[in-house]
């Protein structure tokens, strides 16, 4: 039996061309295929140990990422996994919410294969595009046999799908894993895992939505930032527009404008989820005790909002 790794791509930078030769920035993201993508890769059939099958899911900037190709990325990741043939996945992805995608995986996909998202952050056509490197090593990760669980890898970096993000809007090593540092590298092609040990796969927690995520109407959740002057009227017009979660940035370890808070308390009376999120980008908030919503569990304001619309969707 000839294992192999599947390739799916979404679009991105990675995908991504310019009309005017060699520039970094101002060129159109998702314009080729995955099929070209790994054309232009040399080794990568060695790095994968067997066969590299390719299959296109969307093609867009992934700022515009929506629902259905997040839902059709979850299946065909599920349904690629479940072959005996396949060794590993890798999505090619936008770096823009690319630790979203990666956050949603986890939780939908029993992912003791690994999955692997990278990125680029130069265009295709770029003098020196970072992207085809990403995809070697990402071809690479996903065929090491101790890797497993939803992983991201970008500018030699491994990173895990609870700890990243994008951290820089231009450099090239963009992503960071705040407090917790990767999990490891890809180095000369070879996986070094930080602390000498690959990762745990955690069980996902949502597992069971994933057959029909594609038929559900997820539920509307907001992200709202607490700041100087926040009076909390935007929670009052959620409420009234009949938003059904909201995440709420807060400011240092948890704390909120008052005039936000008092208007929170009048969401979760009207049957509102509230989630209490750091807008801090390191380190991690203590736990809430004795209010009327909950922390997010340590997740980033984005990914607190995933994990609450799958929350809400998995309520019975
Ligand atoms: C995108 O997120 O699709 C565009 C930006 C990028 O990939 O760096």
């Amino acid at each position: 039996m000839q294992r192999k790794i599947v390739v799916l791509g979404t679009g991105g930078t990675i995908a991504g061309t310019s009309g005017e030769a060699g520039a970094n920035v101002g060129y159109t993201a998702a314009q080729i295929g995955v099929q070209q993508l790994l054309a232009a890769v040399p080794g990568l059939e060695r790095a994968a140990g067997g066969a590299i099958e390719a299959e296109q899911i969307a093609q867009i900037d992934s700022k515009d990422m929506d629902f259905a190709i997040w839902a059709r990325l979850a299946q065909r990741c599920a349904a690629h996994l479940a072959d005996a043939r396949v060794a590993g996945i890798v999505i090619t992805h936008g770096t823009d919410t690319l630790e979203e995608t990666a956050w949603l995986l986890h939780g939908l996909i029993d992912a003791a294969k690994p999955v692997v998202l990278t990125c680029a952050m130069r265009p295709a056509t770029a003098l020196v595009p970072d992207g085809p490197q990403n995809l070697l090593d990402a071809v690479t990760l996903a065929a090491e046999p101790s890797a497993r669980g939803v992983l991201v890898v970008a500018a030699g970096l491994v990173h895990g799908a609870r700890e990243v993000s994008k951290v820089h809007p231009l450099r090239l090593a963009a992503f960071a894993s705040g407090d917790a540092g990767p999990l490891g590298w890809v180095e000369a092609g070879r996986v070094r895992w930080a602390h000498g040990r690959a990762p745990e796969a955690l069980a996902p927690s949502h597992a069971a939505l994933l057959p029909g995520l594609d038929a559900r109407a997820w539920p509307r959740v907001e992200i709202v930032l607490s700041h100087a002057g926040a009076d909390g009227a935007l929670v009052d017009w959620l409420v009234d527009k009949g938003v059904r979660g909201i995440v709420v940035a807060a400011t240092g370890n948890g704390t909120l404008h008052r005039g936000l808070e008092a208007a929170l308390a009048r969401a979760v009376a009207a049957g509102v989820a509230v989630r209490v999120a750091s807008r801090c980008p390191e380190g991690r908030m203590l736990e809430i005790h004795d209010a009327p919503w909950r922390d997010a569990d340590g997740l980033s304001p984005v990914k607190a909002r995933i994990s609450l619309m799958l929350e809400l969707m998995q309520a019975p």
